[in-house]
């Protein structure tokens, strides 16, 4: 019996790891993904080795989590109930994926993850593992075991004798904290008071708006079939695209947010993030479309937004409606491409130019001042008086509004 372990290299999948050997008298193999979450994914290793793991995966998967996840879902200027850019959501589906790989190539039959029994990730990681591998065994230790407080978890590192340093936690947070290159999570600790405003000192990744530069900040963002491409002119990889203008974004105090979501398990729970590439990307994505998109295929797109978010937040990535739809908002990328010019300042994203090759604007049309005949204004009162039609015979039998 073989059990792939999704490890960070922390306290509580070390627990995990040390529990699962001894529990289920298993093999473990552990896998670290690199996925921008900003700490060093090596040092897992040395710790999965004196856990007496022999088979350790560390993965890199930066580029492929921008490219074929954070892009295809801002493709859909994709937000839960909003306002959640869904940082986390979409992280689950690729690591889920890569742990099914591993699961295949080394022969095990069960995977385990450290999420606990109240949440959306528990969720996402086991939707998705049975849709890649329909026999798998999932293993979720936080619903099994009772070692459910900081003091019990410490307890049994002692008397399994886990290394120290794996606990020590020096500056330990006190929130739950989930990290990758599209946003930082906060939830719990005082955040369980919804009426209570988060310390300043708790957000990581911005500046706050008041102490941002006095100064704005502009940026040029280029993009081709609906992906940015390149930064001030500098063509660039999805995964610097989107670290560049968190660290731009973050320093000009953009994309902080504190809300109540409602978690698809039935509760409602209070989370901060901080998603200062993310806001930028959402805002000049809606921006080139803006210029690029027929009408109808651009709010067609928006009426089916809602229901992509839910499956992404949900944890259906892998499932066939979310391909369909995917296969739909990427048919109407191909017309996606042009330069949008962002004002910076103070928390706020402002759009200020915005070009194409593949632009539907045309000056001689929208024109104030003479079209020369490109538009025939009579023409509009007909389409008026048709659109008109029904309701002037509704009123005429009786059925005034007033
Ligand atoms: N509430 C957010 C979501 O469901 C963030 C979850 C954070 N996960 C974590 N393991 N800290 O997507
Ligand atoms: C967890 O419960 O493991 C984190 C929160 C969530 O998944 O929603």
């Amino acid at each position: 019996k073989k059990v792939v372990l999704a490890y960070s290299g922390g306290l509580d999948t070390s627990v995990i790891a040390r529990w699962l050997q001894d529990t289920y008298e298993c093999e473990v193999v552990t896998f670290t993904a690199d996925i921008g979450q900003g700490e060093e994914v090596e040092p897992a290793r040395a710790k999965a080795q004196a856990l007496g793991i022999k088979e350790i995966y560390i993965d890199d998967l930066r580029e492929e989590f921008v490219r074929d996840f954070v892009f295809p879902m801002f493709r859909a200027n994709t937000i839960y109930e909003g306002e959640y850019l869904l940082g986390t959501s979409i992280a689950r589906p690729l690591i889920t994926k890569r742990m099914i790989e591993i699961a295949n190539q080394t022969g095990a039959d069960a995977v385990a993850h450290g999420a606990t029994g109240k949440g959306n990730d528990q969720v996402r990681f086991e939707l998705g593992a049975y849709a890649l591998k329909p026999g798998v065994k999932v293993i979720a230790p936080w619903r099994e075991w009772d070692l459910n407080s900081r003091e019990k978890l410490m307890a049994y590192c002692e008397s399994h004798n886990i290394p120290v340093d794996f606990s020590s936690n020096k500056k330990k947070s006190p929130y739950s904290m989930d990290a990758n290159l599209l946003h930082i999570s906060y939830e719990g600790g005082i955040l369980e008071d919804p009426w209570a405003e988060a310390e300043e000192d708790m957000w990581r990744w911005s500046v706050s708006p008041q102490q941002a530069p006095d100064t704005p900040t502009y940026i040029e963002v280029t993009f081709e079939k609906g992906d940015i491409v390149a930064i001030d002119g500098q063509p660039m990889s999805p995964a610097t695209v989107l670290a560049k203008l968190n660290q731009i974004g973050g320093a000009n105090g953009i994309g902080r947010l504190d809300i109540v979501e409602n978690r698809y398990v039935g509760m409602k729970s209070r989370g901060c993030y901080e998603t200062p590439g993310g806001t930028i990307m959402l805002k000049a994505h809606r921006a080139i479309e803006s210029i690029t998109l027929d009408r109808e295929v651009a709010h067609l797109k928006d009426s089916l937004m809602p229901r992509y978010a839910e499956m992404i937040y949900n944890g259906y990535w892998w499932a066939p409606e979310r391909k369909m739809l995917q296969v739909a908002i990427d048919e109407s990328q191909h017309v996606v491409n042009g330069d949008v010019r962002l004002k910076l300042y103070k928390g706020a994203v402002e759009v200020v130019g915005r070009r194409s090759a593949d632009t539907l604007f045309d000056e001689k049309i929208a024109t104030f001042e003479d079209d020369a005949g490109a538009y025939n204004q009579k023409d509009a009162e007909g389409f008026i008086k048709l659109n008109a039609l029904r309701m002037r015979i509704a009123a005429g039998k009786g059925r005034s509004m007033l």
